[in-house]
């Protein structure tokens, strides 16, 4: 996918969560890892690409296509997306099926023994089967991240959204939903994710981006910017998260 943003901005309030992000990356790209401090901008980044909220300023093309700024529009390009946040998110009274199923028939249109049956696809796929019929507060964390994947994933979206989809697991949870993940990248599936691991975001990512204070500092190949970083900013961070 190719994915160009010019002087991208957002304001809240007195903040510039997003603040003139200039980034032009070519059809290759598959995997996009945003990197950096907290309060950097890289959930903000991540909902302006998604189409979950209009820029205050500056723009975004995906493939070439302008991201609509009605709201009809962008809830006309969101569905074509797939989101996956921090915090799993999945309906606390709806079992495992139907948090998957649900949205298929409610934002998607599908008939719903179609979405049952693609729920039933997915859920093997991920190894869930068994836990269908199981209302989120019986599932591990890994779990609940790991349906909510396949429910972000259930529509094959264009492009999947991630922002940082491990940071609130058990390291051992961690592994096996960044496991996953990183199966979807190796199939070609187009990601842009927010991510705090480093050594994923690494391996993963065809290009990482590195935000702090709504700025990008630095954009580049993983393994340029890991190995090379140009600014004393990006090497104080790398340091810094590294060390252990
Ligand atoms: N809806 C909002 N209303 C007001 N301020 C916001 C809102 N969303 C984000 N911000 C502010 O914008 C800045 C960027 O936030 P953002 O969540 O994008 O950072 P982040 O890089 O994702 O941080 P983290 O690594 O902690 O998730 C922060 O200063 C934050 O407080
Ligand atoms: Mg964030």
């Amino acid at each position: 996918m190719s994915i160009e943003t010019v002087q991208l901005t957002r304001v809240y309030g007195s903040t510039r969560a997003v603040d003139g992000v200039d980034l032009s990356l070519s059809d290759e790209l598959r995997v996009l890892a945003l990197i950096g401090p907290s309060g950097g901008g890289k959930s903000t980044f991540l909902r302006l690409i998604g189409g979950l909220e209009p820029p205050t300023s500056g723009s975004v093309r995906i493939d070439g296509e302008e991201l609509p700024v009605s709201e009809e529009g962008l809830l006309a390009f969101r569905k074509k997306n797939g989101f996956l946040f921090q915090s799993f998110n999945l309906f606390p009274h709806m079992d495992a099926r139907e948090n998957i199923v649900l949205p298929l028939v409610e934002v998607h249109s599908w008939e719903r023994a179609e979405a049952t049956r693609r729920a039933e696809e997915v859920a093997e796929r991920f190894g869930l089967v068994e836990h269908l019929g199981k209302l989120p507060h019986q599932l591990s964390g890994g779990q609940q991240q790991r349906i909510a994947l396949a429910r972000a994933m259930a529509h094959e979206p264009e492009l999947l959204l991630l922002d940082e989809p491990t940071s609130a697991l058990d390291p051992e949870m961690k592994a096996e939903v960044l496991d996953l993940i990183g199966d979807l990248c190796q199939e070609g599936q187009r990601i842009v994710l927010s991510t705090h691991e480093m050594g994923f975001a690494r391996e993963a990512s065809d290009h990482i981006g590195f935000l702090s204070d709504g700025r990008l500092i630095e954009s580049g190949p993983a393994s340029s910017l890991f190995d090379a970083p140009e600014t004393e900013q990006v090497r104080g961070f790398l340091n810094k998260v590294m060390k252990w």
